[in-house]
């Protein structure tokens, strides 16, 4: 009930952080992939909310109200990602792109589960969850192919949203994680090949890993859309501003250098969104081309 909880929150929380960038969308298309991906995520959030109140007697169906009483805007969701506002259409790609991915992860674990209504209900999800991320992927694509956006903003976003999609995974060893796998409520996101589990006490710290394994292939594409001799995107290292596990609250700079708490401040106010970027942004975001036409 807990596993299945926390996924619709998710579900629920993503349509109110993004609801209010319909009214400017940059283009038809993109509206009606916001829109889309809006009823998806509904759609998503009834579904775990049927398997509540209907596998889970009173217990599950107060679980479901909840589900819907909580709201991302006074930060009342579950888990700190979605509680962050999606201010414009570039953190609403970089979501997609990245916190999305984080959520098919979640998908493709629980769609080993032993219960199967909760299996069975990951098939739908995980291929609705695929337009998601291409949305996002292709939408960076297109700012940095557009070339209006400073590399230097798009840095600075990817670094606000990817420590939280790291947080995601849970703490480095856990024992909740261990007993969700060996009581077979949920599987390994590569479970086909993963081969035996040695340590399921690290089985989130494995799943983050491969996540950030492939978000380094997707920087790494998004920084073919750069032109040559400008500075590229990286990824932030997985100690930077982390609110989970082992690197909680400490000072790591986005590279991973330990900081002293003078420097760290410093550094924070350099490599995150400032309210003057956010000002670039809704001033660039008024021009017709700070965005290429997709593909
Ligand atoms: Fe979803
Ligand atoms: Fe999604």
């Amino acid at each position: 009930m807990r596993l299945i909880t926390i996924q619709g929150d998710t579900e629920f929380a993503s349509v109110e952080q993004q609801r209010r960038l319909v009214s400017s969308a940059p283009s038809e298309r993109d509206l009606r992939s916001i829109v889309r991906i809006n009823a998806e995520e509904m759609r998503h959030g009834w579904q775990m909310s049927y398997l509540l109140v209907q596998y889970f007697g009173d217990a599950g169906k107060a679980e479901a109200r909840k589900l819907l009483e909580r709201c991302a805007d006074r930060r009342e969701r579950l888990l700190g990602a979605f509680n962050e506002p999606v201010e414009d259409w570039l953190d609403f790609f970089t979501f997609t792109a990245f916190v999305d991915r984080d959520g098919m992860y979640q998908l493709k674990m629980l769609s080993h589960s032993g219960f199967g209504p909760l299996s069975r209900s990951m098939g739908p999800m995980l291929n609705e969850e695929s337009f998601h991320l291409l949305t996002g992927l292709t939408g960076l694509q297109r700012i940095l192919r557009a070339g209006k956006v400073p590399v230097e903003i798009v840095q600075k976003v990817l670094s606000r949203w990817l420590p939280v999609c790291y947080d995601l995974f849970g703490h480095e060893r856990s024992r909740g994680a261990a007993k969700a796998y060996l009581w077979s409520l949920k599987g390994r996101f590569n479970e086909e090949i993963a081969g035996p589990v040695t340590d399921p006490e690290t089985l989130n710290e494995a799943a983050r890993g491969l996540y950030y394994k492939e978000v380094q292939g997707l920087v790494g594409l998004l920084n073919k859309e750069i032109g040559d001799g400008k500075s590229k995107l990286s990824v932030p290292d997985l100690k930077f501003r982390r609110g989970i596990g082992e690197y909680k609250d400490k000072r790591f700079s986005v590279r991973g250098k330990p900081l002293d708490e003078e420097a760290y401040t410093r550094h924070l106010g350099e490599v995150l969104p400032t309210e003057s970027d956010r000002q670039e942004l809704r001033r660039l975001m008024k021009e017709p081309d700070w965005i290429a036409v997709a593909a």
